[in-house]
């Protein structure tokens, strides 16, 4: 079966736009299948010619659009701020990257408006901050669930989405006003500014799911891209630290519409530390200078929002738990690089709460919050990595640190990543 699932399998930020970059030169098609411009999928493009280097920041648009062969896919399960599509696209279009004919919407997506990004940013001024993104991710999935949400397909029918804006636009106006006392949002405004992106999207908008399942029928290979990571789930993560939509495996099937017995496999992208940005429990969370120096040395900022990021060890408790939950079957270290220049590095074997080791992850916060992370403690290699080809000549220490990650896990590893560039990644065996 042609379907390969990419998942981020800790709290997002893994590095899930290198792995899908790189192993877009091998697939048909790449579908991302949930959340929205919350995420910030990283690729660099190689020197060609007289072009430099180049680093692209994705939100909406798949990794595999690097790829000319590749059509990507914007499934019915992400939310699209239409603005912020149109600015990608156009950022794409400058730097020579062409969308035409190669990029798919669903037109059962539904539209991130602006008064999605009032309200969260209104919501996380109240007293249970989420630290979410500000790109109206929570309240355009909140209206989806309501089922008062606009679809893609209503952009294209101007009576539609009068009718759909004028009801909504009354709703969120005396939200606004009355329960926060904030700025009320003009109608006609939004109208007029809504309907030019019809004609920009219109090229763009198929019924994706029956698109993805005549590849299927006709045997093209498939890349679905998770956006996030499993510990943010809104089912499976730290709820209510998570985000909105499902990033974990099974969401790919309902974020795009294909059958689950099209999935062939199913990629963890795993950091060879951990990172979390906004608020909720992180067990291994370093607050010191340890902690400082992985996020300099890591480059450890968000992508969308800038935000640094709260780093820590790697956890493998929650990590057994993301495989459970996901069902990986193979597992890319990305980062590894990150951790050269330490002398130790230490790793979460177990949790315990008070003298009790316990069995699992716990996805209850009160529980979460109260673990101590047992470690086993490795030496370092203190040998930079960011220059080596081949998985046997990284050093000693860094391949025993890798096999007993994945003895631990009992995932096969298949790829390793010692850098943000396409020739720095490993292949295992
Ligand atoms: P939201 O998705 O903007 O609602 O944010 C909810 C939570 O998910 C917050 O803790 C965010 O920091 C986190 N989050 C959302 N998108 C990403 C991402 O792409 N990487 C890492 N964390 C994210």
């Amino acid at each position: 079966m042609p379907v390969q699932i990419i998942v981020g399998a800790q709290w997002g930020d893994e590095g899930k736009g290198k792995i899908v970059d790189h192993l877009s030169e091998h697939v048909d098609i790449v579908a991302r299948y949930q959340g929205g411009a919350n995420a910030g999928h990283t690729v660099v493009l190689p020197a060609r010619g007289k072009t430099k280097e180049r680093e692209f920041v994705l939100h909406l648009i798949p990794s595999g659009i690097f790829h000319p062969h590749v059509t990507c896919v914007i499934g019915n399960g992400v939310v699209i701020d239409p603005k912020a599509l149109m600015a990608e696209i156009a950022q794409l279009r400058s730097a020579g990257i062409n969308t035409k004919g190669r990029l798919l919407i669903s037109h059962n997506a539904h539209l991130i408006m602006p008064y999605h990004k009032a309200l969260d940013t209104i919501r996380e001024q109240g007293d249970q901050k989420i630290g979410t993104t500000g790109r109206g991710i929570g309240p355009a999935y909140i209206d989806k669930y309501m089922r008062t949400g606009i679809r893609v397909v209503d952009l294209l029918d101007r009576d539609v989405l009068c009718k759909k804006l004028r009801r909504n636009i009354e709703e969120k106006n005396e939200l606004l006003r009355k329960v926060y006392g904030a700025t009320e949002l003009d109608l006609d405004a939004l109208i007029q500014e809504y309907q030019e992106f019809d004609r920009e999207i219109d090229e763009y908008v198929t019924d994706t799911s029956e698109y993805l399942n005549r590849a299927l029928r006709k045997k093209r290979s498939i890349l679905a891209e998770g956006a996030q990571g499993a510990l943010l789930d809104v089912d499976h993560g730290t709820y209510p630290y998570v985000t909105s939509s499902n990033p974990t495996s099974g969401g790919a099937c309902t974020g795009l519409g294909i059958p689950p017995t099209s999935v062939r496999s199913i990629m963890g992208v795993v950091k060879a530390y951990s990172t979390r940005v906004g608020n909720g429990p992180f067990p291994t969370e370093l607050t010191d200078e340890t902690g400082e120096r992985l996020r300099s040395v890591g480059g450890e900022f968000g992508a969308t929002t800038g935000r640094p990021r709260r780093c820590g060890w790697l956890d493998l408790v929650s990590l057994a738990y993301s495989i459970r939950v996901n069902g990986i079957t193979e597992i890319a270290i990305t980062k590894l690089d990150v951790l050269d220049a330490f002398d130790e590095i230490p790793v979460c074997i177990q949790y315990r709460v008070g003298s009790k080791t316990l069995s699992g992850f716990p996805t209850d916060v009160q529980t979460l919050e109260k673990v101590t992370p047992v470690y086993r403690i490795f030496k370092g290699w203190r040998t930079q990595t960011s220059d080596v080809r081949a998985f046997r000549d990284l050093p000693p220490n860094a391949r025993s640190y890798i096999r007993f990650l994945e003895k631990s896990l009992r995932v096969r590893i298949g790829m390793v990543s010692v850098g943000a560039r396409r020739d720095q990644t490993l292949h295992v065996r």
